[in-house]
């Protein structure tokens, strides 16, 4: 296994549309294998593809802390087919490290997605896994959480940002 580089923000490519995944085969595997293992020595609680470089719907998510934390899920192609509620909370990302918010996404949500091996099924949940998921699916349409701040909050964002991450940019 092996780390991956996580794009930071303003990096472009965090702006791009992630395409679905067509073959189910080992080096799917393996690279959801090096997302999960980018993800935990990161700290994040969800990865998606776009941040490490590849334009792929897939996500790897655990939302779990402390000792129970280790067994990610991957969801590949993931669709949002149900939606309810509205609850605010605050997010961060590894792609904008150091920033942290409060905003609205679904309380609860239906999505079906794939697995490594090419199985669909169907999750419904709520509370922080909700969340993470819409975040991540966000990110597979080059959608990042600051875009659903205010537009006051937003400026603020922008004027951190300058200040913040262009430094950390290679
Ligand atoms: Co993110």
């Amino acid at each position: 296994m092996s780390l991956l580089n996580i794009r930071i923000y303003p990096d472009s490519i965090l702006r791009e549309k992630s395409v679905e995944v067509a073959e189910f085969n080992k080096e799917l595997k393996e690279f959801v294998a090096n997302m999960a293992e980018t993800m935990y020595a990161n700290e994040g609680i969800g990865l998606a593809a776009v941040q490490v470089g590849e334009l792929k719907r897939i996500t790897v998510i655990d939302v779990e802390s402390g000792e129970k934390r280790g067994n990610f899920q991957e969801f590949i192609n993931p669709v949002i087919i149900e939606k309810e509620g509205s609850v605010k909370s605050e997010e961060g990302c590894l792609s904008i490290p150091g920033y942290r918010d409060t905003i609205k996404r679904a309380e609860k949500v239906k999505v079906e997605a794939f697995n490594c091996s090419g199985e669909k099924f169907t999750i419904e949940c709520d509370g922080l896994l909700a969340i993470c998921l819409q975040h991540e699916i966000d990110h597979m349409d080059g959608v990042l959480f600051i875009d659903h701040l205010s537009p006051v909050k937003r400026m603020f964002f922008e004027k951190w940002s300058k200040k913040n991450l262009l430094k950390e940019r290679i």
